[in-house]
């Protein structure tokens, strides 16, 4: 990473994701100094001093923080149900904000971002969907761009966590909607704006099928849950005592079948506690197939007219890293960014797409029916349209 530029950062909501963040992005080479944060139980702060990264002050709110400014990046990293009013308020500051996915939890929330950033943010605002910063998700673009597997026809796609991370959810604030928005809207947003880039097209329509069997009482008698040390260190803001489900209302498995507006058809299988974890994109075009699995780091490609893949490439990232060196690479797309020497790989829109493309499946199971998804699109053109906001 190109040295000699050190940032001063503020951060909103200090929890496990940006402690993560910050710390693999410091040891990819980022110069930051964090001037301070606000947060009601930073569950993230151990994750920094134990790596010698000062977390700086303590604020009691973001109006006093910004007071503090300028700063050269202010971060958002609280709970979902938070992220609209956090980054209204962030934009009060004239630089730049990165904000995490899913950047808001609703539809009305989505319209009212778009206004937002439209009004204030152009520009400015960068979204933490870390996977379009993975190098195999770089590698994948570039040869469907080239045409590797001709037209996309269809896509299979899957993210089966292991038992130990479904645990986590359902003790974590993202088993209730109001804070999460929905499981899948949390966990699968990622595969959707990359999926939705690789298809090329919005989603028409969409139905989808849902419910929890997994983190209910009986089932906390055979879950594999980490035990109480874990559950303290990772459980954080609002946690359950148990995995018993009691209060969790968002699903723990769901599959949903969408439809694109150029024909494309995907069916994607998501499950909270899987023996064998998967997550897995299977592109079928009409000249070869692609596997890209997320687990393994690998890329596959089939033509059609050979009985084997042509090319298969693996990627490792570094060490104890979770998101197969996506993190890093992320650290360096912001960084460039900051600098004004690349554009990051995400948009504001393409973040608000797949948010509203995970948002009508949900809606889709909540109503029992088949959503055309037009509607969403055209709420959110005028959204975007209005400089009024
Ligand atoms: N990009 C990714 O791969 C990725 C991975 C994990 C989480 N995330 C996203 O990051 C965000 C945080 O998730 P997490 O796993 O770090 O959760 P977390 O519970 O570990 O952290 C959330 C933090 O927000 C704090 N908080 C709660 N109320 C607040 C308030 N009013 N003001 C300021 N802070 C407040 C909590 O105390 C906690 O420290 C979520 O939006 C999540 O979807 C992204």
């Amino acid at each position: 990473m190109k040295q000699g530029v050190r940032h001063r950062i503020a951060v909103i909501g200090l929890g496990m994701r940006l402690g993560m963040f910050l710390r693999a992005a410091r040891a990819e080479g980022w110069d930051y100094d964090i001037a301070g944060y606000v947060d009601p139980s930073p569950v993230g702060v151990p994750l920094l001093t134990e790596q010698g990264i000062a977390p700086g002050a303590a604020y009691p709110d973001i109006a006093a923080m910004l007071a503090d400014g300028p700063f050269d990046l202010v971060m958002i990293g609280s709970p979902n149900h938070l992220h609209l009013e956090h980054l209204r308020l962030a934009l009060e500051h004239p630089g730049p904000v990165f904000i995490e996915k899913p950047i808001v939890r609703t539809e009305e929330e989505s319209f009212e971002a778009a206004r937002l950033v439209r009004a204030r943010g152009e520009g400015r605002v960068f979204v933490g969907l870390v996977a379009r910063s993975a190098p195999i998700v770089r590698a994948a673009l570039e040869r469907l761009d080239g045409g590797a597997i001709g037209e996309l026809i269809s896509v299979d796609a899957t993210e089966h966590l292991p038992p130990a991370h479904g645990a986590y959810l359902a003790r974590n604030w993202r088993r209730r909607g109001e804070w999460v928005g929905s499981y899948m809207l949390d966990k699968v947003c990622h595969d959707f704006d990359i999926l939705g880039r690789m298809i090329g097209a919005r989603a028409t329509r969409v139905a989808s099928f849902g419910g929890r069997r997994i983190f209910t009482a009986e089932g906390a008698k055979t879950a594999r849950d980490e035990g109480p040390a874990i559950l303290r260190r990772l459980s954080g803001w609002n946690a359950a005592p148990d995995v018993s489900g009691k209060d969790m209302d968002v699903t723990d498995h769901q599959v949903a079948i969408v439809e694109y507006a150029n024909g494309v058809r995907l069916s994607f299988h998501s499950n909270t506690c899987a023996a064998a974890p998967e997550r897995r994109w299977n592109l079928i075009g009409t000249r070869g197939s692609m596997l890209i699995d997320l687990v393994q780091n690998t890329l596959e490609i089939t033509p059609l007219d050979s009985r084997s893949p042509v090319e298969r490439l693996r990627w490792r990232g570094p060490p104890g890293d979770s998101h197969g060196g996506a993190d890093q690479a992320m650290a360096r797309d912001l960084v460039a960014a900051l600098e004004g020497e690349r554009a990051f790989p995400v948009s504001v829109h393409a973040s608000l797409v797949a948010g509203l493309t995970v948002m009508a499946i949900d809606r889709a199971l909540a109503e029992n029916r088949i959503v055309e998804c037009q509607p969403l699109w055209t709420a959110l053109d005028s959204a975007e349209a209005d400089v009024a906001a």
